[in-house]
């Protein structure tokens, strides 16, 4: 298993996270049997980081995760979860309050069975509480003891460096990572949330770098889909997220890379996303032991930089404006340097 560094900060995060939303799951989950040998197998190969939220089955994903870190070595271990999900009817139950910040991470603590998270991610933007209440809040616990480090998930750019530069500006503490959906078919956040995240620091955290199973190559065009699968659980979610043309191609694409590596297709795709260093760990989502070990290989196997080359090709990621002005009018600032400026990396990040 090989170790990065999570934005900024001193933390080391195997670069595989086990996410546990499937922990607890009806349909298409597992049972606590499951989750504990799955954690075992997980830390046995090197895991390190496991991820979790409140949202999870309502609470159980946690306690699931409580019980299967019992008798491991807890300070060994990352644990990460998230607030923001509505809890239950009352109408302070839910967002980035101050109340209920507090209250959730004194919930998510006592279902974890611990006492302090490692990565505290807000799940979401709260579009009717302010970003300073939320960034005080979150440092509060931080300055308890209750949190080591920030993260936020599925946050626009804007909302991310917006939220640091609050927290810079009344010296309170900032995020480190972003916690977004990206994988093969879903390169979304290469337009601005990748960009700002390296400008901010921080790293990212991919969700479901499988696309929920679609790059496992499990599903075919024009067929049913698997009985029992996850996507036919989710059909409303994932379908429109993945199933078109260009998914598929991109599953043939990655089927030729696991043929000529001899790996499998779903390792081809992880393996894709570890190869830029602004993504810290892939949170893999297996609900058997398993898929759980087959996605574990990509702590320590990796593309090289043409294979990674061919599949980011296969089809054309569309970065439309204002990246078209930027190349075109780029001598206009660049050229004459002896050396490339060591902040330059940034910039080419950016572009
Ligand atoms: N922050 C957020 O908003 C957010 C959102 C979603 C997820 N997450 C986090 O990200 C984690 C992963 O997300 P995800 O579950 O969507 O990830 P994913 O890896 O894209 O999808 C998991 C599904 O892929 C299939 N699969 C997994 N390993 C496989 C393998 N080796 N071969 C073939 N199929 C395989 C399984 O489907 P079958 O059961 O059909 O076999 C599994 O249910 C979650 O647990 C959670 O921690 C965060």
């Amino acid at each position: 298993m090989q170790y990065r560094y999570l934005g900024r900060s001193g933390l080391m995060v195997s670069r595989v996270c086990l996410g546990t939303m499937a922990f607890g799951m009806k349909d298409w989950g597992c049972n606590q049997d499951v989750a504990t040998k799955m954690v075992g197998k997980f830390v046995e190969g090197g895991g390190n980081f496991i991820d979790t939220a409140d949202i999870y089955s309502t609470g159980v994903s946690e306690e699931m995760v409580g019980k299967a870190i019992e008798g491991h070595n807890r300070d060994a271990l990352v644990i990460a979860t998230k607030v923001w999900f509505r809890m239950n009817p009352a109408p302070t139950a839910r967002g980035l309050s101050r109340k209920h910040i507090m209250e959730a991470a004194d919930a998510s603590l006592r279902r974890l069975g611990t006492d302090y998270i490692d990565l505290y991610q807000v799940h979401g933007y709260d579009y009717f509480t302010p970003l300073d209440e939320t960034m005080r809040a979150l440092d509060d616990l931080v300055r308890a003891g209750k949190v080591r480090y920030l993260g936020c998930s599925n946050y626009y750019a804007w909302q991310i460096v917006k939220a640091n530069a609050i927290a810079d500006q009344a010296q309170l503490t900032r995020f480190v990572s972003g916690q977004h959906m990206y994988n093969l078919v879903r390169r979304d956040i290469e337009r601005e949330i990748l960009p700002a995240c390296a400008d901010q620091g921080m790293s990212m955290l991919s969700w479901s770098p499988l696309a929920s199973g679609f790059l496992s190559g499990r599903y075919k065009r024009d067929e049913a889909l698997p009985e029992g699968s996850r996507i036919s659980f989710r059909k409303n979610i994932d379908i429109p997220r993945y199933f078109n043309d260009t998914g598929f191609a991109l599953v043939d694409a990655v089927k030729v890379v696991a043929d000529e590596t001899g790996k499998t297709p779903s390792q081809v795709a992880l393996a894709w996303l570890l190869h830029d260093r602004r993504v810290a760990a892939v949170l893999i989502g297996p609900r058997h032991v398993e898929h759980m070990e087959e996605n574990l290989v990509v702590g320590d196997w990796n593309l090289t930089d043409e294979q990674h080359e061919q599949l980011s090709n296969i089809v054309t990621f569309p970065h439309g404006y204002p990246l078209d002005w930027i190349d075109l009018s780029w001598p206009n600032i660049a050229g004459g340097e002896e050396f490339e400026p060591p902040h330059y990396r940034h910039v080419r990040d950016r572009r």
